[in-house]
């Protein structure tokens, strides 16, 4: 079968090859890749990586053969999944059954690779901020593939969602999404929240801690700005107004039950994934190469499968 493969000396650093089909150890199945999405993690995770590893988290899917206990979809079922090893960028992958998750047949390929990281993660952050109903909710880095399905999510647990992005052009949207406030800078959101959850980091995470109510969590579950966090004197020193205010580290993958969370998210016609950039799979070393750019939605790539 093909699959991209890392190899530093290609653009992009990546090599669509002919590799040997995977052979699923106990507990996975195999299956038929049709789409995938990359995310900020599968391009940073290139960088160090060992020649000839087969990079891609998430995506989805046709069943070829289910788990050998028998368990689980069955073989031309449609499947979403997420390997916390890798291995997605090829024709065919094998994944744990556990972190599979049936697909209703009326979503498309392109929508469905869209979910298993970002909106299981967004998903397990709002959940994490306890009962939000009624409760003011920030979302910082509202515009990133997280942040739109956290506040879709976020809104529909009953919060009044704070939205943070910094492309005014995007804030209708964000407010169509479930938002009820935008704003394109922390320093404009002039009351204080229940909780928070931010993609960005850098002075953004500095920000989103200072306008925590007391006892509130912001959630540092990003750091798309790459930047240091620097917390001024005093940040820290509580009176009845500042106290018991905490930030919380985040990885998506630290709990069980990702299947049933990525069946729930697949199942809900209402989550929208955003503007679809739909490329052929044979773009994507170019696409990387170019720094992996995406104009206001999520790139997919479709996976060929015309060779086999
Ligand atoms: N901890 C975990 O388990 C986990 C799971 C999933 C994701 N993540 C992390 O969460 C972050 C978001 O992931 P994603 O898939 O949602 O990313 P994404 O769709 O690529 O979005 C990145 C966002 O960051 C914004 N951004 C980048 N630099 C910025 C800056 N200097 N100031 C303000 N905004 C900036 C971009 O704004 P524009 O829209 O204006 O370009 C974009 O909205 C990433 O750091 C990712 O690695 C962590």
């Amino acid at each position: 079968m093909l699959a991209w493969t890392t190899d530093p000396g290609a653009p992009g650093g990546l090599t669509l090859a002919e590799v040997p089909e995977p052979v699923p150890s106990e507990g996975k199945l195999l299956v038929r890749v049709e789409a995938f999405a990359p995310n900020p993690g599968d391009i940073a995770a290139l960088t160090g990586a060992p020649a000839g590893t087969i990079p891609g988290w998430d995506g989805s899917g046709t069943v070829l053969q289910s788990a050998a206990d028998g368990q689980g979809p069955r073989p031309g079922d449609r499947v979403l999944f997420l390997g916390l090893a890798s291995h997605g960028w090829a024709q065919h992958r094998a994944v744990l059954l556990a972190t599979t998750a049936p697909a209703p047949v009326d979503a498309s390929w392109e929508h469905l690779a869209t979910l298993p990281v970002p909106a299981t993660s967004a998903l397990r952050a709002v959940r994490r901020l306890g009962s939000i109903l009624g409760r003011r909710i920030l979302i910082v880095g509202a515009t990133s593939a997280v942040g739109r399905f956290a506040v879709q999510l976020a809104a529909r647990s009953g919060a009044d969602v704070v939205a943070v992005a910094r492309d005014e052009s995007r804030h209708a949207e964000l407010r169509r999404l479930g938002a009820s406030e935008t704003h394109t800078t922390l320093a404009t959101v002039n009351s204080r929240v229940h909780g928070a959850i931010d993609m960005i980091g850098g002075q953004h995470l500095v920000d989103a801690y200072a306008l925590l109510q007391p006892g509130a969590t912001v959630i540092a579950l990003g750091h798309a700005a790459g930047a240091d966090e620097h917390f001024p004197y005093g940040a820290f020193i509580a009176d009845p107004t500042t106290s018991d205010r905490a930030i919380t580290s985040f990885f998506l993958g630290s709990e069980p039950h990702l299947s049933e969370e990525m069946t729930f998210l697949a199942a809900d016609p209402e989550l929208d994934s955003g503007g679809l950039d739909v490329k052929p799979w044979t773009e994507l070393a170019d696409w990387i190469d170019v720094g992996a750019p995406r104009r206001s939605g999520r790139v997919v790539f479709r996976v060929d499968h015309a060779d086999e």
